[in-house]
C-alpha cells in the first residue's frame, strides 16, 4: 500500500480516522483531544498546514492510516502528529513508514523530531525503540475548572505582571535552567502576543519567577510553565503565580479549563497542582529523536 498525499475525498476520512483513534489510549497521540471539533481546530493551528504534511495509507477507497507533522526552525525541532492507523496489523506493517514519510518532508536544519502518546500506546514504544529513539519520563495531565480554593493575591509580597521585552534575558535563563529540553525559546515567550506570560519581579533587575500559557485551537487554556528562581523557592511565590496566570487563562478559554502537565516524578510541582485542586486526567511519554535533557 503506497503512502501519499491525500485526495480531498482524504482528509475528512483521515479526520475520521484520528478521532477514533484519538479516543483509545492505546492509540491515541498525546498532542490532540478526543473531540473531532478540537481535534481538526488543533490541526488546522499547525504550521506548515496539516492538510499540507498529511500523508495517508489509502486500501481500497478507505484511509487506513495517516500522519502529519509540524516544525519550528528556529529551534531545528519537529513533532510528528500521529501515526494513526486503522488496526494493529496496519500500525505494525505501515507504522514505520508513516512516521518516515511525516519526517521526510521537514526542511534541512529541522532534524529534532518527537512524538507523544500514553503509556499504554505500545505500539509507539515499540516504533521508538526500533528506530533508537529516547523516550522521556512519564508526565501526567493535571486539569481544573474552576479556581475555587485557590490563593488570592493579597497585597503583601511581589506581584504578577505581564512580561515585557526588558524580561527577556532573565526569564531565557531561568527558562532554560528550568526546562533544558523543551519546544519554546524564552524569547518566543516574551514575544509570542497569542501567550500569557507573567513575571515575579523582585525588583531591580531581579527575576523571581515566571509562568507562560496559552489557549489553544480547541479553546482550551493550557499552563506550558512555571517556575520560581532556585534562590527563591520554598516561600510560597509559586502560589500566588499559578493563582494568577491560572485565573487569566481560564477566563481566556472557551471551555473554562485549564490543563497541564508535569513529570510524575516532580514532586513540588505535583503537591502544588494538587493542592490547587487540579485532578489527573490522563498520562503521556515523549519519544525523541535526541536525547532528553533534565
Ligand atoms: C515547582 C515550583 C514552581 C514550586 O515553587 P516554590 O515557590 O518553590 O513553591 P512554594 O513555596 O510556592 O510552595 C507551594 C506548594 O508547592 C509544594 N511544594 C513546593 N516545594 C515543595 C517541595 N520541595 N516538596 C514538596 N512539595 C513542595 C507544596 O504543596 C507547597 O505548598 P505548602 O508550602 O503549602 O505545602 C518550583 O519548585 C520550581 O520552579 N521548580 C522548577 C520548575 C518546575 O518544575 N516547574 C513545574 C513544571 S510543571
Amino acid at each position: 500500500m503506497p503512502i501519499s498525499s491525500p485526495r480531498p475525498a482524504d482528509v475528512p476520512a483521515a479526520l475520521d480516522l484520528i478521532t477514533a483513534a484519538q479516543q483509545a489510549p492505546a492509540w491515541a497521540c498525546a498532542y490532540l483531544g478526543t473531540e473531532r471539533e478540537g481535534i481538526r481546530a488543533e490541526l488546522e493551528d499547525l504550521t506548515p498546514p496539516w492538510t499540507e504534511t498529511l500523508r495517508v495509507l489509502v486500501s481500497g477507497d478507505q484511509v487506513v492510516g495517516a500522519v502529519a507533522v509540524d516544525w519550528d526552525e528556529e529551534t531545528g525541532r519537529s513533532w510528528v502528529q500521529g501515526p494513526w492507523t486503522s488496526d494493529k496489523t496496519t500500525w505494525v506493517e505501515h507504522g514505520r513508514a508513516l512516521l518516515e514519510a511525516a519526517i521526510a518532508q521537514t526542511p534541512e536544519g529541522v532534524d529534532d523530531h518527537e512524538m507523544s502518546a500514553d503509556p499504554a500506546h505500545v505500539g509507539m514504544a515499540a516504533l521508538a525503540e526500533g528506530l533508537g529513539w529516547h523516550r522521556s519520563a512519564v508526565n501526567i495531565a493535571y486539569e481544573a475548572e474552576s479556581d475555587e480554593g485557590w490563593p488570592d493575591a493579597g497585597s503583601a509580597g511581589p506581584q504578577p505582571r505581564r512580561a515585557t521585552p526588558d524580561d527577556t534575558g532573565a526569564l531565557a535563563a531561568l527558562h532554560t535552567e528550568a526546562f533544558p529540553s523543551t519546544y519554546a525559546t524564552g524569547r518566543q515567550l516574551v514575544e509570542d502576543d497569542g501567550r500569557i506570560t507573567l513575571v515575579l519581579d523582585g525588583g531591580a533587575g531581579e527575576l523571581l519567577g515566571y509562568a507562560s500559557a496559552e489557549v489553544q485551537a480547541d479553546g482550551g487554556g493550557y499552563l506550558d510553565f512555571i517556575a520560581i528562581a532556585p534562590g527563591a523557592r520554598g516561600r510560597g511565590l509559586s502560589k500566588v503565580l499559578l493563582a494568577s496566570v491560572g485565573r487569566t487563562i481560564l477566563a481566556a478559554s472557551s471551555d473554562g479549563k485549564v490543563s497541564l502537565t508535569v513529570k510524575e516524578d516532580n514532586a513540588a510541582a505535583v503537591a502544588l497542582y494538587e493542592s490547587f485542586g487540579f485532578t489527573r486526567a490522563g498520562a503521556l511519554v515523549g519519544y525523541r529523536s535526541r536525547p532528553y535533557q533534565g
